[in-house]
């Protein structure tokens, strides 16, 4: 069955409008658009469970500093002898490092690690008040610096002995590349005779993105006949009949109601290859943020366009066309396997010489966008009448087509390459939790590493921001209990030991040894979209990065960059204009957990948005100044 998610923030319903179209030059070494990998969190609609978004979360997280959670921390971690930082690194932070098998088989009541402590415990972290910008007071880099890590130090419960406030810069020595994977992290071969697949099916309104979804889960068994007459029955009394398998997406009743998806919708099937995680984005413009943070997280992707007349057309309207922006978006999230699905083609009699119009017109638009014509299938479907999906066409007006099915096409994908052998990282995306049994659930995408539950083993994770420890209490993955779960899984972390409210949605999931950087003061590269408006110093923004969003402004505009080479062509430039590159400083409102791009490309890859378009894209190229 189809589950929805409830990503992140809220968004404003009052967006403008937006248009752009960029040219990406391949080997321009601004952006490596072929990197990111991003997350998405399966919640099940009829679990017994309160799903938190990161709004709601973030009302109720200035808990007490220092307090939080504190006997719990003791109990779980009453064994845990603190030892010395394993060394510095040039920002302030805070790091709870476990050197040895801190994932492993520990026995609870003899483990005997080492911690290090970086961060502050309380949670005043996470911001949301919207359009307050920070002072750039706020953001000095050394003051109060040994004053500051001393007392967040103290606010550790677990890395409260003293030797550790006497160190002047505790910090993340350890360089990710040292990390050695446990075996149990990697996959063995016979254990996964599917591949996971994380695909998203975007593109312009009404395009027929849940209908498609809908039918490809039924036709595969996802959704029972009983099941799909009820989806009939129901949207047909609401005089929405042509809506029944995109019912099965769209839960909610606001949307199906208005007949729109407005937050991204999840649900699998097995195809011969993959164990494909479908992830159902809304097309409607005031929802782009939503398709972005669960786009954001595919391996691949499905951009369903709709063939008929005018529609398609309205879709690569450049100011208000979904089709462009998703593709934008899409490319630059890393995602360069596309199927483009032209779908209702029964609408335009299964004329190829439509088919091929759409192809020459979009194909140009998808190369500027960096997409190489290789990695792009194209298949003309209806989903309503079944042609294409799943076997060959049976409609006679068809037969011009001698390629191969939606199904086919998606299992020609090349299989995602995961970071099986980092140290853990998952962006959280929800948090569910249930506050009659005290528990709580992180759910996001495994970026990297792995993690494993079990009752006599202790294992513990970092969760960012709150730099608080937290035991694995046990996973699901498809609303299955799993044991194990690693990069590229879709799960849901039960943790222990921890305060509900210093788990929230736009933190991370770590390695203890190999914490995350929280940061507000940050350099990035970014490329102003084609048809925004210029970026000035001063400018405000809404700040896209992994699950968090944030209040941003422009510090400072250092360099202008040729677009295409990489190369600074002006300092200091009053702004930036669209289609051009440029490394800017931006102060956040509030910090958010990060990565330079070159050390984590999923923590390190931004959207800047204003008034309901976004602007620019771009990656961290520095964090000019860590939160202690
Ligand atoms: P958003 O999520 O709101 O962007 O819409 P969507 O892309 O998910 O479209 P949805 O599946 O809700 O379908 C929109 C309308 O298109 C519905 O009335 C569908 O019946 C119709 N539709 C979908 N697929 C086809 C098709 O193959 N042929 C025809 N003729 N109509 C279709
Ligand atoms: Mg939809």
């Amino acid at each position: 069955m189809p589950r929805k998610v409830n990503y992140g923030p809220d968004y404003d319903d009052n967006y403008d409008e937006y248009d752009y179209g960029y040219e990406v030059d391949e080997n321009a070494n601004i952006f490596d658009l072929k990197s990111s990998r991003v997350s998405s969190t399966v919640v099940g609609r009829d679990e017994a469970v309160k799903v938190s978004s990161m709004r709601s979360d973030s009302s109720n997280q200035s808990t007490e500093k220092g307090k939080h959670n504190r006997l719990d921390e003791i109990n779980i971690l009453k064994n845990i002898e603190v030892g010395p930082p394993a060394g510095s690194r040039t920002s302030d932070n805070c790091s709870a490092s476990v050197q040895e098998g801190w994932l492993g088989h520990v026995d609870e009541s003899s483990v005997a690690v080492n911690l290090r402590s970086r961060g502050k415990s309380s949670l005043s972290l996470m911001p949301k008040e919207r359009n307050v910008m920070v002072d750039d007071s706020s953001s000095s880099r050394n003051g109060g610096e040994a004053n500051s890590l001393t007392s967040n130090l103290e606010n550790i419960s677990f890395a409260a002995k003293s030797r550790h406030s006497n160190d002047a810069k505790p910090g993340r020595a350890i360089s990710r590349a040292q990390y050695k994977p446990e075996k149990w992290m990697l996959p063995e071969k016979a254990e996964h005779s599917l591949t996971q697949l994380n695909l998203a099916i975007v593109g312009h309104v009404d395009s027929g993105k849940s209908t498609l979804s809908g039918r490809l889960l039924h036709l595969l068994g996802r959704i029972s006949q009983k099941e799909m007459h009820k989806y009939e029955k129901e949207a047909k009394l609401q005089g929405k009949g042509s809506f029944a398998y995109a019912w099965a997406l769209d839960e909610s009743a606001e949307e199906r109601e208005r007949g729109i998806t407005m937050t991204v919708a999840v649900a699998y099937f097995d195809s011969k290859r993959y164990h494909v995680v479908v992830l159902d984005s809304p097309g409607h413009k005031d929802f782009v943020p939503n398709m972005i943070t669960g786009a954001t997280q595919a391996d691949a992707s499905i951009l369903v366009i709709d063939a008929s007349i005018g529609s398609f057309e309205a879709g690569m309207d450049g100011t208000k066309g979904q089709t462009r922006e998703h593709a934008q978006l899409i490319r630059s999230f890393g995602i360069d396997q596309l199927i483009v699905a032209v779908n209702k083609m029964d609408a335009v009699d299964y004329s190829k010489e439509r088919f091929d119009l759409i192809i020459s017109q979009l194909g140009a638009f998808l190369r500027s966008c960096g997409f190489k014509d290789s990695s792009v299938s194209w298949i003309p479907l209806s989903a309503v009448e079944n042609q294409n999906l799943v076997s060959a066409p049976s409609d006679f007006r068809l037969s011009w087509y001698l390629g191969p099915n939606l199904l086919d096409a998606i299992d020609s994908f090349q299989p995602p390459t995961r970071e099986f052998s980092k140290p853990l990282i998952m962006p959280i995306c929800d948090v569910i939790k249930s506050p009659s049994q005290g528990q709580v659930s992180a759910c996001g995408k495994l970026e990297a590493g792995a993690v494993r539950s079990g009752s006599k083993l202790l294992i513990l994770v970092l969760v960012m921001p709150s730099a608080t420890i937290a035991t694995v209490r046990s996973l699901e993955r498809d609303s299955q209990a799993c044991p194990i779960g690693r990069a590229g899984d879709n799960i849901a972390v039960s943790l222990n030991g921890i305060d509900g409210n210093h788990v929230m949605a736009g933190g991370v999931l770590c390695h203890p040894d190999f914490p995350i950087a929280f940061a507000k003061h940050l350099e990035l590269k970014v490329l102003v979209l084609d048809g925004a408006t210029p970026i000035l110093i001063g400018s405000q923004l809404e700040f896209h990065i992994h699950h968090a969003k944030e209040a941003a402004r422009v510090a400072r505009i250092s360099f202008l960059l040729d677009s295409k080479t990489g190369k600074v062509v002006k300092k200091a430039p009053r702004c930036i204009l669209a289609k051009q590159s440029a490394v800017v400083e931006v102060i956040l409102q509030e910090a958010v957990c990060v990565e330079e791009f070159s050390k984590c490309k999923v923590l390190g890859r931004v959207f800047l948005r204003t008034l309901g378009r976004t602007v620019a894209v771009g990656i961290v190229t520095r964090i000019v100044e860590e939160q202690q």
